[in-house]
C-alpha cells in the first residue's frame, strides 16, 4: 500500500558519528550514548556530501509524505528496527479568523498518541531497539510518556516513567494503559529527572530524558524537513514554537542546516520565537538578560504543563537558535493562552492544546509589538490534540419528557 512505500524499501542512512553540541568532540555512531563527556546533548552527523551525490529532492518529491521519506536524513539504519505507529506528515491549517490571513497552524495533534512527542520517541525508541536496550526511564509532562509508552510497549521494551503530580489525568492514564510503569512524583519535571537520573546511575534504566540521549531531537527534526517540502524549499517567515526543552526548536534549526548543505534551501531562515508561560519563563529572561545559559525557574506554574519546564538542558542551543535567526523568546499569559484556544475553537474550528494557543498569545503579541508583520508567512505549532485537556464545563440538558421550549434552545 501507498503509505507503506517508504518503509517497506532498503534504504541507507547516512550517519556518520556523533558530536558534542559544546565542544564539538566526536562520537562513534552504532553505540550507546548519553551525554558527552561535558554533560552537553550529543547531535548526530551525516555524511550530507554523499548524501547529496545520493539523492536529491525531486527524489524526495516522488516519495510518500510521511515521516520515512527522509530516512537518509535520519539516523536509524535497518528498517526493521523501525517501530511505526503511522508517523504522517501533519496539515498547515490556516486560522484566518482567530489568527490572520497569512497564518498556518502545524497541528501536530494528528500524529500518533495525538503529539508531537511521537516523532522524537518513534526515533529515539528504535535506536535504542536498534542498539538493544532494554529498560527505559523517563521523566514527562504527559505526552512524551505517552509516546515512549506506546513505541516501547509495541517493541517489548520495558518503560518507567515519572511525571508531576498535577500532569493532566488524561496523559498518566494514556501512559498507564499503553503498558508503561508510571509514577506521580510530588514534584516538577526536573524532580522526575534527578530520579531517573539517579537509577540510570545505579545502572537500573536507560535515562531517556530530552537531549539526554542523541535521537530525540533527530525525530523532531522532521518539523523543519516537512516545513521546507510543504513551503516549497522555500521557509516561512517566523515560526511560534512553545518551549519546554526546546528539542524541536534546536531540531527544526538542525534541519534547515542540514538543508542549506545540501543546497536544498537558500540562507534565509525564518525568525524562530520561542514561546513561554508567564509563569515558567526561563529562556526568556535568559534571552532579555543576553546570557548563554537559563537559571532554573522557581514556582514553575501555567495551565500549559508541557512547556511547565523549569530548566532545560539544551538552554544554550535554544538561545543561540533564537538569536541567529533574528527572533525572540516571548511569554504570555494563562489567560492569553486560554482566550487564543477559545478564539480558535470558535472561530476557525480547530481545538488546539493550552501550548498551541501560547503561540497564537504570543503572535498576537509580537504583531503588536511589530515584531512580525500582517503580510509576513507565520507557522504557529499546535503540539498535542485539545482533546487530551480539560475543557469548560458544558452542563445543559433536556428532559425530552416535558414540553421542550424550542424558543430557548
Ligand atoms: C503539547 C506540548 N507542547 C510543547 C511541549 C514542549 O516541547 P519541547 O520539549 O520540544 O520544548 C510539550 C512537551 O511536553 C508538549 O507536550
Amino acid at each position: 500500500m501507498d503509505h507503506d512505500v517508504n518503509l517497506a524499501r532498503d534504504c541507507r542512512s547516512f550517519f556518520t558519528h556523533l558530536e558534542c553540541s559544546l565542544t564539538g568532540e566526536l562520537y562513534e555512531a552504532d553505540q550507546i550514548h548519553g551525554l558527552s563527556n561535558a554533560g552537553r546533548p550529543l547531535l548526530v552527523r551525516y555524511d550530507l556530501k554523499a548524501l547529496g551525490a545520493a539523492i536529491s529532492r525531486a527524489d524526495i518529491e516522488a516519495r510518500p509524505t510521511d515521516m520515512w521519506r527522509w530516512r537518509e536524513l535520519l539516523p536509524v539504519r535497518n528498517r526493521n528496527d523501525i517501530v511505526s505507529l503511522g508517523e504522517i506528515e501533519t496539515p498547515l491549517i490556516p486560522i484566518p479568523r482567530s489568527g490572520g490571513a497569512r497564518v498556518l497552524v502545524k497541528d501536530e495533534g494528528r500524529l500518533p498518541t495525538g503529539s508531537f512527542k511521537a516523532r522524537g520517541l518513534v526515533m529515539a525508541v528504535s535506536m535504542a531497539k536498534a542498539l538493544g536496550i532494554s529498560r527505559i526511564a523517563m521523566p514527562t509532562n504527559g505526552n512524551a510518556g505517552a509516546a515512549l509508552a506506546a513505541y516501547a510497549s509495541r517493541c517489548g521494551i520495558e518503560t518507567i516513567i515519572f511525571c508531576p503530580d498535577d500532569t493532566p489525568e488524561i496523559n498518566v492514564r494514556e501512559i498507564a494503559l499503553q503498558g508503561a510503569r508510571v509514577w506521580r512524583v510530588n514534584g516538577l519535571i526536573d524532580d522526575c529527572g534527578a530520579i531517573v537520573g539517579e537509577g540510570a546511575k545505579q545502572g537500573r534504566w536507560f535515562d531517556f530524558s530530552t537531549l539526554k540521549e542523541p535521537y530525540r531531537i533527530e525525530g523532531k527534526k522532521t518539523m523543519g524537513l516537512e516545513l521546507a517540502a510543504q513551503f516549497s524549499w522555500k521557509l516561512p517567515d517566523a515560526i511560534f514554537y512553545p518551549t519546554g526543552g526546546g528539542t524541536g526548536l534546536i531540531g527544526m534549526w538542525k534541519a534547515f542546516a542540514e538543508l542549506e548543505a545540501l543546497g536544498w534551501i537558500g540562507s534565509k531562515r525564518p525568525r524562530m520565537f520561542a514561546v513561554q508561560a508567564t509563569g515558567c519563563a526561563p529562556i526568556v529572561k535568559a534571552f532579555d538578560d543576553g546570557v548563554e545559559h537559563a537559571d532554573r525557574w522557581e514556582d514553575a506554574h501555567t495551565v500549559a504543563a508541557g512547556i511547565r519546564v523549569p530548566r532545560a538542558v539544551g538552554d544554550f542551543l535554544i538561545l543561540r537558535a533564537v538569536r541567529e535567526s533574528g527572533g525572540r523568546a516571548l511569554a504570555v499569559d494563562d489567560d492569553a493562552i486560554l482566550k487564543a484556544v477559545d478564539d480558535t475553537a470558535k472561530q476557525d474550528g480547530l481545538l488546539m492544546c493550552p501550548e498551541g494557543g501560547a503561540t497564537l498569545a504570543a503572535y498576537r503579541r509580537a504583531l503588536s509589538e511589530g515584531l512580525v508583520g500582517e503580510r509576513d508567512e507565520i507557522v504557529l505549532f499546535n503540539c498535542s490534540t485539545g482533546l487530551k485537556y480539560p475543557m469548560p464545563e458544558a452542563p445543559q440538558s433536556l428532559d425530552r419528557t416535558k414540553p421542550i421550549d424550542f424558543d430557548a434552545l
